[in-house]
């Protein structure tokens, strides 16, 4: 049997609401705090170049508050290399980013980033700072990914997300064929030494089948999870995604 899933808890949408206003609250840090209480495994936050949601004072007060682990998605951009080494989070996973997403859009594309991916390396190499690449399910990026010696890829699960049928109760091909890609390129990555997260745009319907991929050791999830948090609460909301995402694991 699968050991656990762990949930990394993504916690910028709690900042989105306070940046609605710029106002002092609801503050992530305290988000963090009760989503950690509740059982997540991680804290994981975008620090963005343009600021939207997460900010400098955020990294700060996280770094020196969570007692599991800090993931601190960012751009492999000169300004994002230093905070990186300032902060020092946990993780560091390199995401794309471009100043007109709504949100993240697709993974990194190695091939053409290799230069800056390559330097963000070097200048995070004398730290213990771990460094993981959002990929697409993708054998080259996979491989790739391998090559520039990376310790851990989180694979995107965008493509997966938007062919879930409601309630999953009837299975497309679709949707078939984007989990396949997801099992496949979990093993291909093990196999090659990686370790194997995943995330981006995971739902309390359509967790169960990618957290009990074999590989993956942990999901990073935000959006669905903090609207469900903004009803019920987040340490219901946490507690609830963990029993979705260990169902089918037993
Ligand atoms: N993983 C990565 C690399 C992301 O950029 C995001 C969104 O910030 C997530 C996971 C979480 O995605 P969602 O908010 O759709 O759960």
């Amino acid at each position: 049997m699968k050991v656990v899933t762990k949930l990394g808890v993504n916690i910028d949408h709690v900042a989105t609401v306070r940046q609605a206003r710029k106002a002092i609250e609801p503050d992530p840090v305290a988000a963090a705090v009760l989503a950690e209480l509740a059982g997540a495994h991680g804290i994981t936050v975008h620090i963005r170049s343009d600021r939207r949601h997460i900010q400098g004072r955020d990294l700060e007060l996280l770094r020196a508050t969570i007692k599991t682990r800090l993931n601190v998605e960012m751009a492999a951009t000169p300004e994002m290399t230093d905070i990186a080494l300032r902060i020092a989070p946990d993780t560091v996973t390199l995401v794309p980013e471009t100043s007109e997403e709504i949100t993240t859009e697709g993974g990194l594309n190695l091939i053409q980033q290799v230069a800056s991916v390559e330097l963000f390396l070097e200048k995070m190499s004398r730290s213990d700072i771990e460094v993981s690449l959002f990929i697409d399910p993708d054998r080259s990026q996979i491989e790739m990914a391998a090559e520039l010696g990376v310790q851990a890829i989180e694979l995107n699960t965008s493509a997966y997300a938007e062919t879930s049928p409601l309630g999953l109760a009837e299975w497309d091909n679709a949707f078939q064929s984007e989990l396949g890609k997801l099992i496949e390129s979990s093993a291909f990555a093990a196999d090659r030494g990686l370790r194997v997260l995943a995330g981006h745009g995971l739902t309390y319907r359509n967790v169960a089948p990618v957290s009990s991929i074999t590989e993956v050791e942990e999901l990073n999830i935000g959006h669905n999870l903090i609207c469900r948090a903004v009803l019920v609460g987040i340490e219901q909301a946490v507690k609830e995604m963990l029993k979705a995402m260990n169902t089918l694991t037993g």
